[in-house]
C-alpha cells in the first residue's frame, strides 16, 4: 500500500488565524501531546511579523522551548531575510518559503507582488541551503482567489518550476480558502504534474466547504504522498477573507487508515490534544472525528 505523509501544520496555519491568541506554554504543552500522539513532521510557527500574526509573535521562544527530538522534524515559515535571520537562531530543522499563484492574495498576504517576491525568496533559499536546512515552498491561491476568483494553472505551473530551481525539494499548493472540487482538482493536477513530478508536491486543502478530505483523496490518486492537516481541523489565512480550517489531521487519519495506509498516529491521543486546544481556544473545533470521540 502507497505510503503517505502527513504534515502536520495546525501549531503554525492553527493558530495563526485564532482569535484568542494562545501562550507560548500552551503551544508547547500541545507539541508535547502532539508528539506524544505519534506526529513526525510538525510546522509549528511563522517568522513572520509579529504585528502581521500577532497569534505567532513568539515564534522565536516557542521554537527555542520545544523537546529536542531527532525523530521529530519541526518545520516554520520564512517570509524574508528578516524571518530568516529569527529563525536561524533557533533549533527549527526546515523552512518554508510561501507565494500565491494570484497577484492580489500574494500582495495582501506579504505586501509585495510575485516578481518582487521571487528575489527575496531567492536569497531566503539559497542562504538556507547553505545552512544545510531543506526548504519547502508554498503556492496558495492554486485553486482560487478571494480577490481574483479562477487563477490559471499556468501561473502555478511557472511559480513551481521558479522555486525548483531555486532549491526547494518540494512544494505545495494551497486550496487557501477551500473552494477546490474534486474534478477541478484532479485537471490541475493532471496538467501540474506534466511539469512537476507528483513527489515534489503535497497538497494543502481548507475545508471552507466541505472538500478537504476529497480533494486530499483526489490528490492522493494522482500519486500525490504528501498531505497537509492540521489538528482538530484549525486553520485559516488572516489575509484570505472567508478561509476556513485545513483538512482535520483527525479525519485525515481516519480515512487513511482506513485505507489501510498507516499513519503512525494514534487517533485517540490526538484527539486528546484537540481537546486540550478546544479548552485552551475556549471554542469547539470542525474535526468531525473529534466530534464523534467527543460524543464517546
Ligand atoms: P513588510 O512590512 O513589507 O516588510 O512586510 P519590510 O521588508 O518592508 O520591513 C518593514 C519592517 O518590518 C522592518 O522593520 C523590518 O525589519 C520588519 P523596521 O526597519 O521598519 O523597524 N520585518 C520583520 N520583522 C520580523 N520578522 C520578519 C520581518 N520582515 C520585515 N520576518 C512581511 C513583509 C512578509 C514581513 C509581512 O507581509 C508578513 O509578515 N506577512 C506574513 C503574512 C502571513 O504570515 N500570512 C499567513 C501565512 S501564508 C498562509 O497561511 C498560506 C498557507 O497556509 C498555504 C495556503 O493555505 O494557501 C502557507
Ligand atoms: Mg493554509
Amino acid at each position: 500500500m502507497q505510503e503517505v505523509t502527513l504534515v502536520e501544520v495546525g501549531l503554525r496555519d492553527g493558530l495563526q488565524n485564532e482569535a484568542t491568541p494562545l501562550s507560548t506554554a500552551m503551544k508547547r504543552e500541545l507539541a508535547e501531546r502532539l508528539i506524544a500522539a505519534g506526529v513526525k513532521e510538525m510546522e509549528v510557527t511563522s517568522f513572520v511579523h509579529p504585528r502581521w500574526i500577532p497569534q505567532l509573535a513568539d515564534a522565536v521562544d516557542f521554537a527555542c522551548s520545544l523537546p529536542e527530538r531527532s525523530d521529530v522534524c519541526y518545520r516554520a515559515l520564512v517570509p524574508n531575510r528578516k524571518g530568516l535571520e529569527r529563525a536561524l537562531a533557533t533549533p527549527i530543522d526546515e523552512y518554508a518559503v510561501f507565494l500565491s499563484a494570484s497577484e492580489s492574495h500574494n500582495r495582501k498576504n506579504i505586501n509585495k507582488g510575485i516578481a518582487e517576491t521571487y528575489p527575496v525568496l531567492e536569497e531566503v533559499v539559497k542562504e538556507a541551503l547553505h545552512q544545510g536546512k531543506r526548504v519547502r515552498g508554498y503556492v496558495s491561491t492554486v485553486f482560487g482567489c478571494p480577490y481574483e476568483g479562477d487563477v490559471s494553472v499556468g501561473q502555478t505551473v511557472e511559480i513551481c518550476e521558479r522555486l525548483l530551481k531555486m532549491g526547494v525539494y518540494e512544494i505545495s499548493l494551497g486550496d487557501t480558502i477551500g473552494v477546490a472540487t474534486p474534478i477541478q482538482v484532479k485537471e490541475k493536477l493532471k496538467t501540474l504534474t506534466r511539469h512537476v513530478p507528483p513527489e515534489r508536491l503535497a497538497g494543502h486543502f481548507h475545508d471552507t466547504r466541505g472538500t478537504a478530505l476529497v480533494n486530499a483523496y483526489v490528490a492522493l490518486e494522482e500519486g500525490i504522498t504528501t498531505l497537509d492537516s492540521a489538528f482538530g481541523g484549525m486553520g485559516g489565512c488572516p489575509y484570505a477573507p472567508g478561509a476556513a480550517g485545513n483538512a482535520a489531521t483527525e479525519d485525515m487519519v481516519y480515512m487513511l487508515e482506513g485505507m489501510g495506509i498507516d499513519t503512525g498516529i494514534d487517533l485517540d491521543a490526538l484527539c486528546e490534544a484537540s481537546l486540550l486546544a478546544e479548552k485552551a481556544l475556549g471554542k469547539p473545533l470542525p474535526s468531525k472525528v473529534l466530534q464523534s470521540f467527543s460524543a464517546t
